[in-house]
């Protein structure tokens, strides 16, 4: 098909037009096809009862070794559990059972690489290479409830990885390829990981970074870690460790080719997901089996309208964040789904690499940031427009709100204004999507996430009192679901004292500000803690500083949120230095390689701003709204509780001639 183009200036006047619009029914062509046109029954059902719900949910969608007999068990919050007499194998789920249906032919994964390599792997390619390794792991000691950390870039080996670690019960610590080998270090210690499977380097943009030597020279002789295997990807030189490290393909290709899942309890942890919370030390997010499969099974399913096998779906996110794991990993495999991994970042080698992968293998469901959004609108609709994209026929956002513009034009460009959009909201603690529209059942509001799922339920609660707020106010998750996480890894009293201290053991606390309309659907507003987004990923105010602060030449930080056009919001940090050092370019660029180093290049500080002194309140504490509104050029708000409030006007002045 020869694709159309719009010229600018009239998609311009398109998008403007379509700001008025607040409300896009659902278009008539998707929903008479689609598998779910009315919520009506599932809603009445999952109401009803929504334990015997989901266990019906569980029972369709997984295959169990030893059937459960028991859905929630709510008698110990909020520590709560989902089927747990039963067992399962997520691996078995994920693979073993499509290939015994005779699916082991079918596309698992369309990878393609920074180069534009190609490399399509099926199902029972996936399940040999799984059982291999896991075997290598067993041969290594590793049994179930050891930890296993996983740092890889998006290559099919960091799927199998996962589900090796699946098969034999030990739980998957993935980190992000973008983070730091610090960062890496650093989770693998508090973890108590005994191996680590990661790459010898890594490609970003043409450039290739020597991930193993790094991570060798960040992590020393870490004493729980006794196995370290290297994936030969790029052939940069590494340092290899005796009895240690060894390559991953010359040990998987000697291993046992067949490893029989181990038979694990529902509530057997499958993984630690670390996340940015309110202090400095990242929160070990725990997942279980069988309640995190069911949710993450259905959500891609019901969600996605997804048919396992015409769909082609391609998810953007990397594995290393909770998006992968449940939408790039575990919901797709488990529903039998053909999927596109690309390895890139999605300018590299060119801004239309995206699209060009969607008319190369016919994807038909797409989902993606918003930012990532906003990126492509800046780049241009004549990129886009380029690629036949018509094989698409709906897409998925997730991360951050997203601005009634961008998602106009995320329809209008790639949707061809005829796909649907479901703007999803959830969170690395909620395992699967929580909040969104049901595509073929329910009309969009651009800028609204939509209204909770079957089988979950929202509120708002005011700020001070568990009063329930009218329009406006605190979300809160108001029953238990099974893709819940189960706790802070080896912090239980940190779990209980994050989600569950402020509403009570029954009551989620989300961590979101949010409102809610009178159809019920839910807009969310903001984070109410220290916790920065920063295009669609999740930052904590108080690492970020604590890394400034290890600088030797600073003495104080504090880092808040600024508004952006671009990544949603972007870090500022304001800055006091020891004694006579003085601020400038070259120390920016210092405190930004610094923190690059400590944490990820993701978290370095968009705005470096120099102060003699930050503002405190008489108790000493940073008053980070005041830095705020700096930050966001805003009036200032009341500074009279202020241990010293002409603080605040030295530091607008001082910054006032710094610009
Ligand atoms: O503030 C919400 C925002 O991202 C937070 C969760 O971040 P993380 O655990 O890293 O997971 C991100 C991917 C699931 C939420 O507390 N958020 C996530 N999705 C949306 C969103 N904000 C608005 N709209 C969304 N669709």
């Amino acid at each position: 098909m020869e694709p159309t183009t719009l010229p600018a200036r009239e998609l311009e006047q398109r998008l403007e037009a379509l700001l008025d619009v607040h409300e896009v029914p659902v278009p008539s062509a998707f929903a008479a096809e689609a598998q779910v046109t009315d919520r009506g029954p599932l809603d009445a059902a999952a109401t009803a009862d929504p334990a015997a719900w989901w266990a019906e949910q569980a029972r369709a969608l997984l295959d169990w070794q030893v059937p459960f007999t028991q859905s929630l068990d709510d008698s110990r919050p909020p520590f709560y559990t989902w089927f747990a007499d039963g067992r399962l194998n997520a691996s078995a789920n994920c693979l073993d059972r499509h290939v015994d249906a005779g699916l082991g032919g079918r596309v698992a994964f369309h990878w393609h690489g920074e180069e534009g390599e190609t490399r399509d792997v099926t199902y029972a390619d996936l399940l040999a290479d799984t059982q291999r390794l896991a075997n290598v792991l067993l041969d290594r000691g590793i049994r179930a409830g050891d930890v296993v950390g996983i740092f890889l870039p998006m290559i099919p080996e960091v799927v199998v990885a996962m589900l090796a670690c699946a098969r034999i019960g030990a739980i998957h610590n993935v980190v992000f390829g973008g983070f730091s080998a610090e960062a890496v270090a650093e989770r693998m210690d508090v973890s108590g990981a005994k191996a680590l499977i990661t790459v010898d380097g890594a490609r970003r943009k043409g450039k290739v970074a020597a991930v193993k030597a790094q991570v060798d020279a960040a992590m020393g002789d870490l004493a729980t870690l006794e196995t370290v295997l290297v994936v030969r990807h790029t052939g940069v030189d590494c340092p290899m460790t005796a009895g240690r490290d060894l390559d991953y393909a010359e040990t998987t290709a000697a291993a046992e080719p067949v490893c029989p899942p181990a038979e694990l309890g529902a509530e057997h942890p499958l993984f630690i997901l670390y996340s940015s919370g309110s202090t400095a030390k990242p929160k070990g997010i725990l997942h279980t089996t069988g309640g995190y499969l069911t949710g993450v099974a259905w959500t891609h399913r019901n969600v996605f309208d997804l048919r396992p096998d015409e769909d082609v779906w391609f998810c953007s996110a990397d594995v290393g964040w909770i998006t992968g794991h449940s939408y790039m990993v575990y919901g797709p495999l488990c529903n039998a789904a053909t999927s596109v991994m690309y390895e890139g970042a999605p300018d590299y080698p060119h801004q239309g690499i995206w699209w060009e992968l969607v008319e190369r293998y016919k994807a038909t469901i797409f989902y993606t940031a918003p930012t990532a959004i906003r990126a492509c609108m800046k780049w241009g609709a004549h990129i886009p427009d380029g690629y036949d994209l018509s094989s698409l026929r709906l897409l998925g956002t997730v991360g951050e709100p997203i601005n009634p513009k961008a998602w106009h034009w995320y329809r209008e460009v790639i949707g061809g204004g005829t796909a649907p959009v479901v703007d999803t909201w959830w969170q690395t603690e909620t395992g699967a999507i929580m909040i969104t529209t049901l595509p073929g059942a329910q009309a969009m509001k651009p800028g609204s996430a939509g209204t909770p799922l079957p089988g979950v339920k929202a509120g708002l609660r005011s700020l001070t009192s568990e009063e329930r707020a009218g329009g406006n106010g605190i979300l809160v998750l108001e029953q238990p679901w099974p893709s819940m996480l189960r706790t802070l890894y080896g912090d239980d009293d940190r779990y209980v004292e994050t989600y569950w201290s402020r509403y009570g053991e029954r009551t989620y606390l989300v961590g979101d500000a949010a409102s809610i309309d009178s159809g019920g659907y839910v807009s969310i507003v903001g984070r109410i803690d220290d916790v920065i987004n920063v295009s669609g990923h999740r930052l904590s105010t108080a690492e970020v500083e604590s890394a400034i602060v290890a600088h030797p030449k600073v003495a104080e930080a504090a880092v808040v949120a600024q508004t952006d056009e671009d990544t949603g919001q972007a870090i500022a940090a304001f800055v006091t230095l020891e004694g006579d050092y003085h601020g400038d370019d070259a120390l920016v660029e210092e405190l930004r390689a610094h923190v690059a180093e400590r944490i990820g290049k993701l978290a370095r500080p968009r705005r470096i701003l120099w102060a003699d002194d930050l503002p405190k309140t008489r108790s000493g504490k940073i008053m980070r709204r005041l830095l705020r509104d700096i930050a966001d050029g805003r009036a200032l708000g009341d500074v009279t509780t202020l241990r010293d409030p002409t603080v605040m006007a030295a530091l607008q002045a001082q910054i006032a001639t710094a610009q």
